[in-house]
């Protein structure tokens, strides 16, 4: 099983193109399901969590073709299947986004339920009351949720019991193709969502509002191929500004959008960040000065983001002052904390969405094991900070959402090796 070893204690400093966003690829490479018309879509993070996607999307009966820059040609023209086994989906949740488009174009989905999940319970009973919604029946059998509309989907009123990210890109892949219109409300806003949204359309859906809390959709009766550049990853972004900024840094980060960090940019100008942002690159510099601490809650977008949590606390850990850092959204999302705290941080779980915090001025290498994707990458941040060699393990978790990380950290002048032992 792949390591990274980190002999920490050397500055961030130097340029960096960010990829192509993960929790945008995700959504958009299943709503290519919609048509059977070739779509291509650019800018695809390589990443384990697309090819679980395109293996998925493969074990359907959809034509793939990738090509060496990872522009990826989707054509689903008939499928073999309409059914989402549980061995994709329980390595991946985003699976289940396939269940919207494929109840939408034939009339009928099966898709296992996902599993249990490290941060959290992670329900999908807000997919599954937008697809009754627009007229499906949905049964749940051996594990398997199955949804069946033979006659169509029917455009209606959704209103979300809470702001879901998952659930309102499958019910609004559900919708563009249901007849009549559908009304959202208590849309998730996320970035991702909007970039789904802009997608829709431009295969021909008539999508509106995506970026608000009330997305509207005009029901078209097919959609069509088109070519789409995935927007870059805001989180992949935001993880390697607060790595700079943990390790009293300066990058230089291009090819993203500075208007889609705004929280977590004003976060670290509070702990001392000199910013500066152009229309695609941003620029850190913490011109060699220890952090501050700064107190964090995650919330919906536009708010902080619960997959920056993780690696803002991890730069809190070597902060100057004490903080709180308050998770709202999943149950279980500090499993991070002891694995810092073996490097000589001082975190305190107080209850399980609030950690306080005391800034220590060094950490010290110790073997550390991942938990998750984002947890994984703090880690890595506490490792870039401490003294000598931490050995970070099970770092399967970041390959499935950071593109070669030790090739870029190496950019930034990190000493960073992968290990196979
Ligand atoms: C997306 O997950 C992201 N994944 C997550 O990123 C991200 O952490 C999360 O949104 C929140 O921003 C992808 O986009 C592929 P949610 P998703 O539905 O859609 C509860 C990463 O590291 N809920 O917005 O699964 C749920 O339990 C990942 O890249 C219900 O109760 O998140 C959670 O507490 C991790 N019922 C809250 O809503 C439902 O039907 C928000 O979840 C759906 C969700």
């Amino acid at each position: 099983m792949d390591k990274l070893l980190i002999n920490g204690g050397r500055r961030l400093d130097g340029r960096l193109r960010i990829s192509g966003a993960k929790n945008a690829a995700l959504p958009i490479l299943s709503a290519t399901l919609l048509t059977d018309q070739p779509v291509v879509i650019a800018n695809t993070p390589h990443l384990h969590d697309v090819t679980t996607m395109i293996e998925l999307l493969g074990c359907l009966g959809v034509d793939v073709v990738i090509d060496e820059k990872l522009k990826v040609e989707v054509t689903s023209r008939k499928l073999k299947q309409l059914r989402a086994p549980y061995d994709l989906v329980k390595t991946m949740r985003a699976s289940f986004l396939v269940m919207g488009p494929m109840l939408a174009r034939f009339g009928e989905a099966e898709v296992s339920l996902p599993g249990g999940c490290a941060i959290g319970s992670r329900p999908v009973d807000q997919h599954l009351k937008g697809f009754a919604a627009l007229g499906a029946e949905i049964t749940v059998e051996n594990g398997y949720v199955r949804a069946q509309a033979p006659n169509g989907l029917t455009g209606a009123e959704v209103i979300m019991d809470l702001v879901t990210v998952g659930g309102t890109e499958n019910v609004m892949m559900a919708a563009v193709l249901a007849d009549g219109k559908t009304v959202l409300k208590n849309a998730a806003r996320e970035p991702e969502i909007i970039d789904l949204g802009n997608f829709l359309n431009s295969m021909g859906a008539q999508v509106s509002g995506h970026g608000t809390e009330t997305i509207e959709i005009e029901g078209v009766t097919e959609l069509r191929g088109c070519e789409y550049s995935v927007m870059a990853d805001r989180i992949e972004t935001g993880t390697y500004l607060i790595a700079a900024a943990a390790t009293r840094g300066h990058v230089r980060l291009e090819h993203t959008d500075p208007t889609l960090l705004e929280a977590v940019l004003e976060r670290l100008r509070v702990a001392g960040a000199d910013i500066e942002t152009g229309e695609n690159w941003i620029e850190l510099d913490m011109h060699g000065e220890r952090p501050r601490a700064v107190d964090i809650e995650t919330q919906p977008y536009p708010g902080f983001p619960t997959d920056m949590q993780a690696q803002f606390l991890a730069m809190n850990a070597v902060s100057v002052g004490e903080c709180r850092v308050t998770e709202t959204i999943f149950e279980n999302r500090f499993m991070h904390v002891q694995e810092i705290n073996r490097l000589g941080a001082d975190i305190e779980l107080i209850n399980h969405s609030t950690a306080h915090v005391r800034g220590v001025e060094q950490l010290h290498a110790a073997p550390l094991m991942a938990t998750d994707l984002r947890a994984s990458f703090s880690l890595v941040i506490a490792a870039l900070v401490a003294e000598g060699r931490t050995l970070v393990d099970r770092i399967y978790h970041i390959d499935r959402g950071y593109e070669t990380i030790e090739e870029k950290l190496a950019l930034l002048g990190a000493d960073v090796q992968r290990v196979s032992r």
